[in-house]
């Protein structure tokens, strides 16, 4: 019998939830800031690590904004990538459907194609060197207004066959869904997928409006819709994918202890959840350890943590013919480690 570490290392999963500027660490944050000759209010890198104590979503997405400004050139939007795919390849990840923040972009003056294009250049090389496939979701910016959002879809329309799909995100309280309703709709027409922040630090009301009035495909986070066991019921009928990121919810104070995370709850309830990493290089660890903490913290047993890895192919926006090789895949490998 293998320890659970090297048991989740070796069981192929996916990441469903991953904003790409938050997986910036401050090593690659100093290197930009040098090569693009932008300074940063911080001397070292240690000095960056220890301004990461937040006690809530709005304290990370005001130094998350700052940080990501060291991005300036599709070449620093591939490296960002790379180093992003070589970390979680490590980690057993075999595909990825990642979030990327064009109006943090455009609104200091790169063009949408800067980002973009690097990413995708990024991600192929990625497919390449280490057999992780990938797709893009394009966020809207929530504490910004719907025009901005509806510019930024215009933006995009030179790549809509080269996005997934659109997603929500931002500071979540007093930003509600409906506030997006249009353009998820016109996302929704012109074919893209669409998943939304909801129930992170919002009410489960929030949750309801991702269903009712945006049409969403996946809820990413959801951890306030256990406060209302009908949200739940419908959520478990309707076999919603929830994207619960652990030790996010730890670093910005959404549960106080790992031991006291909803996961496991969430899949005794029938819930359909997945572990994703959110912010790495801000929350203390990549999807393998997401996976281990949790597991630990919870107890998890192997048919849960297969369980969350079937879910997460089974929960992506992946083609049913690579959903099911990816399920035989989980097969093989339990039959070998057995
Ligand atoms: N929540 C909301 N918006 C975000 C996050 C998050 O955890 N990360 C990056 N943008
Ligand atoms: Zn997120």
């Amino acid at each position: 019998m293998i320890d659970v570490a090297r048991f989740i290392q070796g069981l192929p999963k996916a990441e469903l939830h991953l904003h790409i500027e938050g997986s910036l660490e401050p090593e690659l944050m100093f290197d930009l800031a040098r090569r693009n000759r932008i300074s940063l209010p911080f001397t070292s890198v240690e000095a960056v690590r220890a301004a990461y104590a937040f006690s809530n979503l709005q304290d990370f997405l005001d130094i998350y904004y700052k940080g990501a400004g060291v991005l300036m050139t599709e070449q620093d939007f591939q490296d960002l990538a790379m180093a992003y795919f070589r970390r979680v390849a490590a980690d057993g990840c075999r595909h990825v459907e990642l979030f990327f923040d064009p109006q943090t972009h455009t609104d200091r003056g790169l063009p949408f194609r800067i980002a973009i294009e690097g990413l995708l250049a990024g991600m192929a090389e990625a497919e390449r060197r280490f057999g992780v496939s990938s797709s893009l979701i394009l966020c809207f910016l929530r504490h910004l207004d719907e025009d901005a959002a509806f510019t930024t879809l215009r933006a995009a329309e030179p790549y809509l066959d080269r996005i997934l799909g659109v997603g929500l995100d931002s500071s979540e309280v007093g930003h509600p869904p409906s506030k997006f309703a249009r353009v998820f709709a016109a996302a929704g027409e012109r074919g893209l997928k669409r998943v939304a922040h909801a129930g992170e630090e919002g009410p489960p009301a929030y949750v309801r409006e991702a269903l009712d009035l945006l049409h969403v495909d996946r809820i990413d986070h959801g951890n306030r819709a256990l406060e209302d066991p009908a949200l739940v019921a419908r959520l478990v009928a309707e076999g919603m994918t929830l994207t619960v990121c652990p030790l996010s919810n730890l670093k910005l104070c959404v549960v106080d202890d790992l031991k006291a995370h909803p996961l496991k709850r969430m899949l005794d309830l029938g819930l359909k959840a997945t572990i994703n990493s959110d912010d790495p290089a801000y929350f203390g660890g990549y999807l393998g350890r997401n996976w281990t903490e949790t597991a630990q913290a919870l107890s998890l047993s192997r048919a849960e943590l297969v369980t969350l890895a079937k879910n997460s192919f089974t929960g992506s926006f992946l083609p049913p013919d690579a959903v099911s090789d990816h399920l035989a895949g989980i097969d093989a490998y339990l039959s070998s480690n057995s």
